[in-house]
C-alpha cells in the first residue's frame, strides 16, 4: 500500500507524527511518502516542530506560503495534483481542517484516488469560520473518516455517512501530547524564565473572527491585561495577530520586558516548550482548537475565547469554558476559575496514546480485505 501523508501546518505536525511512527512498524506493507504544502513556513510554525517531534523531513515540499484563500488553495491544488500524477498513491491522508486538508483531499479525490480524513466529524456550526468550510467538504469525500469521540461519530451518522467509513480511533494529538510528557517536564524553562509553576497563564489568539477586527482585538487585550495583573501571561504570538496589532497601534498591550506583570509576548514556542509552560500553567486562554484537548488531558482550566466550539466534549467531559470574545465575560471566567471551586474533568474515552495505532490497523485490515477481493476496491487514477 502506498501513502502519501500531507501536513501544511502547524496544528498538523503533531497530529501526522505518531502516525508516522505507526506506519514505520510496518516497512513491507506501507510505503509511505510525507507531503509538506508549506501553508506555513516560518522557522518557528513549522521546522521547529519537526525537529521537537522527531519527525522525517518531507519527502516533497509544494512551498505555496500565504496567501488568500482561494489563492492558497488553489496553489496546493496544483502543486499537489502533479505529485499524486508521479506518485500514483493508493491512499492520501489528511489531517485537522487548515486549508491543506481540504485541498488536497479534493485533489485526490477527483484522481480517484482514496482519502482518509484524521480528525473526521468535528463540527463548530459556525460557517464563518474557514476551518468549519474545509472540515464539510473534507469529510463529504473522505473514504476513512477518523474520530475522536462520540460527537464527531453523531455528527457524521446525521449528515448521512455511512457507518462503515467511521472509525472512532481517538485522538492523535493526544498521542503525540502523551508521548513527550514526560521529556517535556524536565526542560526547566518556568524556573528559567523566573516563574513559579502555577503562577502563570498561557495564551494563543489568532483567529480572524478575534484579531482582525480593532475594536474586539483591543476589548479582549484590554480585558486580558486586566487578568494579567493578577496571573501574568506568557503569549506567544501568532504572525497574523503580531501584523494586526501593529497594524492597529495595539503594541503597546505586550509587555516584553517584563515576565512577572503583564502579557509577556514571545515569537511562536515549539512544541515541547509550549507543552512545558502549558502543563504548568495556572489557566490557559486561548482561541485555539488543539488546546481545549490539551489542556483537558493535563487537567488544566482552559477559557476558550470563541462563541463555540467543534470540541464540545472538552467541554462536558474536560476542562474547558467557552466564553465567546466579550471582554467581560472573558475576566469573568478567568476570575471563577482563579476564586472558585476547581474545574475537575476527566479524559474522554480512547485518548490513550495509541489512536494512531488503531488508524494503522484499519488501513492494513482494509488492505487485506482488498488483496482478498480486489473488485472491491480497485484504485485507478482518473486523469
Ligand atoms: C491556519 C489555519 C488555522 C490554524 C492555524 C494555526 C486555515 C484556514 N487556517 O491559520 O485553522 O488554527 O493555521 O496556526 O488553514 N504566516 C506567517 N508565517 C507562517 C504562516 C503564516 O507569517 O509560517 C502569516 C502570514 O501573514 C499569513 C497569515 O499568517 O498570511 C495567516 O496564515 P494562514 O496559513 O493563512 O492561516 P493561519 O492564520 O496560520
Amino acid at each position: 500500500m502506498k501513502i502519501i501523508n500531507i501536513v501544511g501546518a502547524r496544528p498538523n505536525f503533531m497530529k501526522m507524527a505518531p502516525i508516522i511512527e505507526a506506519m514505520n512498524k510496518y516497512p513491507e506493507q506501507i510505503e509511505h511518502l510525507l507531503v509538506h504544502t508549506g501553508q506555513h513556513y516560518d522557522e518557528k510554525m513549522s521546522k521547529a516542530f519537526f525537529v521537537d517531534l522527531g519527525m522525517p523531513k518531507p519527502d516533497i515540499d509544494l512551498g505555496v506560503g500565504s496567501g488568500s484563500h482561494a489563492e492558497q488553495t488553489g496553489k496546493i491544488m496544483l502543486a499537489f495534483e502533479k505529485v499524486c500524477l508521479q506518485e500514483k498513491p493508493d491512499l492520501v491522508i489528511v489531517v485537522g481542517d487548515v486549508n491543506s486538508t481540504m485541498a488536497c483531499t479534493i485533489t485526490a479525490k477527483k484522481l480517484g484516488i482514496q482519502v482518509a480524513h484524521v480528525e473526521a466529524g468535528l463540527r463548530s456550526r459556525d460557517m464563518s469560520m474557514p476551518e468549519e468550510i474545509n472540515r464539510l467538504c473534507t469529510d463529504v469525500l473522505c473514504d476513512y473518516l477518523f474520530t475522536t469521540d462520540h460527537f464527531a461519530d453523531e455528527n457524521l451518522r446525521a449528515e448521512g455517512v455511512p457507518a462503515e467509513k467511521i472509525h472512532f480511533v481517538g485522538n492523535v494529538m493526544i498521542d503525540t501530547l502523551l508521548k513527550h510528557k514526560a521529556m517535556a517536564a524536565t526542560l526547566g524553562l518556568v524556573e528559567a524564565w523566573g516563574l513559579e509553576a502555577g503562577g502563570f497563564a498561557t495564551m494563543t489568539l489568532h483567529r480572524p473572527g478575534n484579531v482582525d477586527d480593532p475594536e474586539i482585538l483591543q476589548g479582549l487585550l484590554e480585558a486580558l491585561a486586566t487578568i494579567a495583573k493578577e496571573l501574568p501571561i506568557i503569549f506567544p504570538i501568532h504572525p497574523r495577530t503580531r501584523k494586526m496589532a501593529e497594524e492597529f497601534g495595539l503594541g503597546h498591550y505586550f509587555n516584553s520586558g517584563d515576565k512577572v506583570a503583564g502579557i509577556w509576548c514571545t515569537e511562536p514556542l515549539g512544541y515541547l516548550e509550549f507543552l512545558h509552560l502549558n502543563m504548568n500553567a495556572r489557566l490557559v486562554l486561548t482561541d485555539s482548537g488543539g488546546l481545549q484537548e490539551e489542556t483537558t488531558v493535563l487537567g488544566v482550566p482552559c477559557v476558550t475565547i470563541r462563541p463555540n466550539t467543534e470540541r464540545p466534549i472538552t467541554c462536558s467531559e474536560g476542562t474547558n469554558v467557552l466564553v465567546g470574545n466579550d471582554p467581560q465575560k472573558v475576566l469573568e471566567a478567568a476570575d471563577a476559575i482563579l476564586h472558585g471551586p476547581a474545574l475537575n474533568g476527566c479524559v474522554p474515552e480512547k485518548w490513550d496514546g495509541r489512536a494512531a495505532e488503531r488508524i494503522v490497523g484499519v488501513l492494513m485490515n482494509a488492505d487485506q480485505n482488498r488483496q482478498v477481493s480486489p473488485a472491491a476496491g480497485s484504485l485507478s487514477l482518473r486523469v
